[in-house]
């Protein structure tokens, strides 16, 4: 399973110290979550912090795009080789067109689901995808708690994707009391914002959840 960063929990000012210790051992991935103000009420950041920890770190990126019409936004992003970019099937009326321009700027495409959206929205654009990210809190924080029916819809999901090449990621409240859980259902990629920067150091609390998926 692997651990993707969530930095929007982590102290910004101090990334230039933080972020080159970070042990690509136990953090797979970093989690850019870029906001907009308008498809998300907050404001967060965009490519030129994207583009500093990205020479932070030789660990990729996981662009998380949380803003409206994404595809006047995603070129910025290419120039990064991003681990993947992924944009939210509720933010734009061209899916399939902007699935197939990641792709072929060499990014793997993501498309994630607010908590409010069923996983049969994605039945036409399935053969896009490279990855779902399914969101298990409402977008805007990290820190808050994992949605009801999270699990369900997890699995839900799971069944969509059958065998398809698919990875299924989980953004939202996961820390390790349902890791375990998550794993079990088939999670691919986890997001952990407030379960790594709350308490201790991120690689040590990666390096913990980890090892409560190890088998
Ligand atoms: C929420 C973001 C998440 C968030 C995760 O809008 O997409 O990535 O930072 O943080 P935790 O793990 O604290 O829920
Ligand atoms: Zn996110």
């Amino acid at each position: 399973m692997k651990i993707s960063a969530s930095i929007l929990a982590a102290k910004l000012t101090e990334l230039g110290s933080t972020v080159p210790a970070y042990d690509p051992a136990a953090i797979d991935l970093m989690h850019m979550d870029v906001m907009d103000g308008n498809f998300v009420p907050q404001i967060s950041f965009g490519e030129a912090l994207c583009k500093e920890v990205r020479g932070l770190t030789p660990i990729p990126l996981d662009v998380h795009l949380m803003v409206s019409k994404p595809e006047n936004h995603v070129a910025k992003y290419y120039e990064l080789n991003p681990y993947c970019i992924t944009f939210h099937i509720e933010t734009t009326d061209f899916p399939v067109r902007l699935a197939q321009e990641i792709k072929n700027n060499g990014a793997k495409v993501g498309i994630s689901l607010n908590p409010g959206t069923p996983v049969s929205s994605l039945e036409t654009v399935l053969p896009y995808v490279d990855l779902i990210l399914l969101m298990t809190v409402e977008p805007g924080f990290y820190g808050q708690k994992f949605i009801v029916n999270g699990m369900e819809k997890i699995r839900k999901a799971k069944e969509w994707i059958g065998s398809r090449p698919i990875e299924l990621e989980v953004d939202g409240g996961v820390n390790e009391t349902n890791i375990q859980e998550l794993k079990k259902n088939g999670v691919d990629i986890v997001v952990v914002g407030a379960g790594l920067y709350k308490t201790g150091t991120p690689v040590e609390n990666a390096k913990k959840l980890k090892t409560l998926v190890s088998n």
